[in-house]
This record gives C-alpha cells, sequence and structure tokens, in this order.
C-alpha cells in the first residue's frame, strides 16, 4: 500500500507537470484503486486474513492494462513534451502551455 501510494503520487505529479487537470481520469484510477486498497487492508486488519490474497489476484489481474493503456500514455506524454522523469522539470515549459488534459494522454478513458 505505502509502495502504490508513493507510485500513483509520481505519476500524478509527472501529470500535473506536463499539463493534466489535477481531476484527470487516470488520477481517478489511481484514487478507486487506493481506496479499495485501504477497504481490503481494514478488512484484514479486522481478521479477514484470506483477503489480502483476493486482492493481489485482482491487482495482478488489473496491473496489465493500466499499465499497457494509461501508463503507457502518460510515458508517451512525457517523452514527447520532454519531461526529464529525475529532475522533474521540462526542458522547454512552452511546450505543455495552454494545455490542460482531463483525459489519460494517448488513450481514451473507457473504463
Ligand atoms: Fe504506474
Ligand atoms: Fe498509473
Amino acid at each position: 500500500l505505502n509502495h502504490t501510494v508513493e507510485h500513483f503520487a509520481q505519476e500524478e505529479r509527472w501529470m500535473l507537470a506536463t499539463g493534466f487537470s489535477a481531476d484527470n481520469c487516470h488520477a481517478e484510477h489511481h484514487a478507486t484503486i487506493l481506496e479499495t486498497m485501504r477497504v481490503v487492508e481494514a478488512h484484514y486488519l479486522d481478521s479477514d486474513t484470506t483477503i489480502i490474497t483476493r486482492m493481489a489476484e485482482a491487482l495482478a489481474e488489473w496491473f496489465p492494462g493500466h499499465a499497457n493503456s494509461m501508463d503507457a500514455g502518460l510515458a508517451a506524454h512525457l517523452k514527447s513534451v520532454g519531461f526529464d522523469s529525475v529532475t522533474e522539470t521540462l526542458a522547454d515549459p512552452s511546450a505543455i502551455q495552454n494545455v490542460t488534459m482531463s483525459g489519460c494522454g494517448s488513450v481514451s478513458c473507457s473504463s
């Protein structure tokens, strides 16, 4: 859970730095997953130990689709605007001027 919180936050920082609106659909998907993970964690701590296995299975099923669509779209977008993910800066900030995206980069938001 901690890893996922950090991972999603990093992607969302990159989105904000490159023209995405804060409430874009990729970030909404992240929020939904985190919400589910927190609920599952609470059930787990409340003694339903098998729920963790079921969540792991569900996440394993969910992850490839997310990585191949939204994360891949974000990566393509970051590359196209010249974003440096190490320094988290744009070589040319004017590359994203007047661009506000609520979608998911190069992929549509259908699920
Ligand atoms: Fe990701
Ligand atoms: Fe993502």
